[in-house]
């Protein structure tokens, strides 16, 4: 054996539930655990962040210490001996699931997370009584920013992922921890020098209905059940893969054609593909960028496809605007296409077309409703669901 690995293996290992493991410097006993299929229920840690140790799911029995740790936070130190399995843990564990579901209220039958709720399946598991202590959240705010996002204070149960995402992966900074103990709540920064891009970072790492996208899909549901328009629906390019993995296909698996017959079954008239615009949006771009490469615009010219990174532009540095892109977004071309040319081509009256996108960002639904893409005073998109919304 390499005497690397004799090293490794002689002075780096922990024992879990009676049985060695070796590890590598700065894993923590969870990554540990989870690398050798030792189960360790876990809410608040994400791979995307540092852990923050809050929710107190995870927490171990390690030999000599006499409060229970956090396995997502402690490190793994050589000669650890951990127990998973304890009535201590056990008890500690139960105690604070039943805890995570009194810190919101429990909409199941209208959340997001309604079919795959991992809190719901962690209380089933462990046979949690949740509903033991009285909800506390009952009068917390719900906060929209703009008709993209929305932070309904009464179902977070606190684990701050939010934060992390809008602070660390984003830099935008806009949500804040308001208040201590049971007054505390997360809400958007009274600082008017930051601003929400609607990127919904914050609502894809929020573990429960908690931040979450603007639904769009009850109006659209309601569109298609009393049908008085031609109802068109178009689906962004990587909509096509994401959503297979709602319905138990492999990771990058494209379902096209099944996805296409299911927008066909809901009720829409006609199913668009967002490669044919994103190609135009290319095209555009490439005659822009020639046209500027010659001297005409400034440049570098960056793209205008992501309405994020838009508002990013204009809010933070507006002096960047002029670099952007005339060109529109795909979702915004085919949507103006879908009620344009093709209304005439089709003879229909461009009012009486619901033109509806999925699409894999929140942002979109901002983008949609922006006054100054109107075309012919008309909205070029007049729905936008997230691929979730659609799946769900
Ligand atoms: S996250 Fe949603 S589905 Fe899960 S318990 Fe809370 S309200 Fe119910
Ligand atoms: S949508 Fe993006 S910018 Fe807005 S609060 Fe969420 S993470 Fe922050
Ligand atoms: S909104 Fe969601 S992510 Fe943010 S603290 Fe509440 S539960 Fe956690
Ligand atoms: S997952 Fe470890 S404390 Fe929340």
């Amino acid at each position: 054996m390499p005497i690397k690995k004799q090293i490794l293996k002689s002075n780096k290992s922990i024992c879990i539930n009676g049985k060695d493991y070796e590890f590598e410097p700065d894993m923590t006993i969870l990554e540990v655990a989870k690398r050798n299929g030792i189960y360790i229920p876990t809410f608040c840690n994400h791979p995307d962040f540092p852990p923050k140790a809050n929710c107190r799911v995870c927490v171990v029995e390690i030999e000599g210490r006499r409060k229970l740790e956090t396995s997502c936070s402690v490190k793994a130190e050589s000669g650890m001996k951990i127990r998973t399995d304890t009535e201590r843990v056990k008890k500690a564990r139960n105690m604070n699931i039943e805890l995570i579901f009194a810190e919101h209220i429990e909409k199941c039958p209208t959340c997001i997370w309604r079919t795959n709720c991992s809190l719901l399946e962690m209380a089933d598991k462990y046979k949690v009584r949740i509903q033991r202590f009285a909800d506390r959240k009952g009068k917390r705010k719900t906060y929209k920013f703009a008709n993209a996002v929305e932070l309904d204070g009464t179902q977070c149960i606190d684990c701050r992922n939010c934060v992390d995402a809008c602070t660390l992966l984003q830099k935008i900074d806009y949500l804040e921890v308001d208040g201590k103990g049971i007054h505390q709540e997360i809400r958007p920064t009274r600082d008017k020098g930051k601003e929400c891009i609607y990127c919904g970072q914050c609502a894809v790492h929020c573990p429960v209905g908690a931040a979450q996208e603007q639904a769009d899909w009850d109006e659209v549901e309601a569109l298609l059940k009393n049908k008085t328009k031609t109802l068109v629906a178009q689906f962004a390019p990587s909509v096509r893969v994401a959503i297979g993995e709602e319905f138990g296909f492999g990771y990058g698996e494209e379902t096209t054609e099944k996805m296409v017959a299911a927008l066909k079954a809901l009720g829409f008239d006609y199913v668009f593909d967002v490669n044919f615009s994103a190609d135009i949006t290319t095209m555009v771009e490439a005659e822009e960028l020639l046209e500027r490469a010659s001297g005409t615009g400034s440049m570098p010219m960056f793209t205008s496809c992501c309405p994020a990174w838009v508002k990013y532009i204009e809010f933070y540095h507006p002096e960047l605007i002029p670099h952007l892109t005339n060109s529109k977004s795909p979702q915004i071309h085919g949507g103006g296409l879908i009620k344009t040319y093709w209304a005439e081509k089709m003879k229909i009256n461009p009012d009486n077309i619901i033109v509806v996108s999925v699409m894999p960002c929140t942002a979109k639904k901002f983008e949609a409703s922006r006054e100054e893409l109107k075309i012919n005073k008309l909205n070029p998109v007049d729905y936008v669901v997230t691929t979730r919304e659609l799946a769900w």
